[in-house]
């Protein structure tokens, strides 16, 4: 893959002689989308703009110990929560070439790598976007250790935020506090396809909102985001979908503004029901939800609609149900979790997350 900006810095490599060791770590959490990427063009490019709560609980921490490479040293040396993992390893070392343009001295350099996640191994939760946000936060903070650079934190972020994309598409969105956009649109100043940007032109209630997430299926999926993105691509109602998602992003937008709690939560329900709904009809068509995910749908519906309560569901590509509701809803919403929606849970478990503050660097350089 060519990737063609200005990333690209053949003058990122060691000088010969030079010796170098060092240690970096990152926290990074996972992310929600609001409204959805679901379908990509060639260089991880999405089809649609997209916007996530970034989360709190739910995050990866991943440890880099760096050294001159030596000849017959493995280049990649990974563990995950204390064991070897080679399809993992594997993945890195393809992202790895990949980034290869933008950090050369990568190739210079042989890595020890630690990842642990603070949810469930089993828990059916995706980490593809705290893991790729941790190590590519990683990445920059090497390079600023190695070359002075980025040393400012927007230009940091941004940067951390396109290594992120590369890895994984909604990865990107994971750096920035409470909200994150990826993807060009009119409606938010600066954004890109590149890269995220930082999105808190909110009304407050949305910077302390409740995502507790309530795990019906802990089982791997059967059919992985990368391929259910490229199923987009012959997806009969494509384009309808992308034009639904850019006007679902403009009025979300204004309605996150005003706090119209009412609204988002009828985008954002629509925005996971339509994700669902393209899956149905990809061809080969697959359907990820179970019926215990429409049981909490249900459940979540009446509960709302008895009760006035601004309790709503999102879906990722998965089983599991996001219970998204404000901060001065949250003692009625753990009961109501507590009651009627923990016994539909594998094993009774209901991750409680909140809207977070982003990254942590947790080891320097
Ligand atoms: C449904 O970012 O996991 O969660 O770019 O192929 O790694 P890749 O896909 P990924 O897709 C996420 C899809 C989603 C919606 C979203 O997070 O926007």
């Amino acid at each position: 893959m060519t990737l063609n900006t200005h990333y690209n810095k053949p003058t990122l490599v060691l000088n010969n002689n030079q010796k170098v060791h060092g240690k970096t770590a990152w926290r990074s959490p996972s992310n929600i989308a609001l409204i959805k990427y679901w379908g990509k063009k060639p260089g991880q490019i999405p089809c649609n703009a997209s916007l996530s709560f970034t989360l709190s609980e739910a995050h990866t921490n991943t440890y880099v110990e760096y050294s001159n490479r030596q000849n017959q040293a493995a280049w990649i040396d990974f563990k995950f929560e204390g064991s070897p993992e080679p399809t993992f390893a594997a993945k890195i070392e393809k992202f790895f070439r990949t980034i290869a343009d933008i950090f050369p001295f990568l190739e210079q350099l042989s890595f020890k790598i630690e990842s642990d996640n603070s949810f469930p191994h089993s828990s059916g939760i995706a980490s593809s976007a705290s893991s790729m946000s941790a190590l590519s936060l990683a990445l920059c903070s090497i390079e600023s250790a190695l070359f002075g650079t980025l040393d400012s934190p927007q230009e940091f972020y941004k940067k951390a935020s396109y290594i992120s994309r590369i890895g994984s598409g909604s990865a990107s969105r994971s750096v920035y506090p409470y909200l994150g956009a990826w993807g060009v649109t009119d409606r938010i100043a600066g954004s890109s396809d590149l890269y995220a940007v930082p999105y808190v032109d909110v009304h407050e209630s949305f910077l302390s909102f409740h995502d507790d997430v309530v795990i019906v299926s802990a089982d791997k999926k059967s059919v992985s985001s990368t391929a259910g993105h490229a199923l987009m691509n012959s997806n009969p109602f494509a384009r309808t979908r992308y034009e639904q998602a850019k006007a679902n992003l403009s009025k979300l937008v204004h309605v996150m503004k005003t706090g119209d709690l009412t609204e988002f939560g009828k985008i954002v329900e629509d925005e996971a029901l339509t994700l669902h709904a393209l899956m149905m009809c990809s061809d080969p068509s697959f359907i990820l939800m179970k019926p215990k995910t429409l049981e909490c749908i249900d459940r979540i519906r009446r509960y709302r609609a008895e009760t006035k309560a601004p309790i709503y569901f999102t879906l990722d590509a998965g089983p599991n149900v996001h219970v998204l509701y404000p901060e001065e809803y949250a003692n009625a919403a753990s009961a109501f979790i507590a009651t009627q929606l923990e016994p539909l849970a594998e094993g009774g478990l209901v991750i409680r997350d909140q809207v977070g503050k982003g990254p942590m660097k947790i080891e320097s350089a």
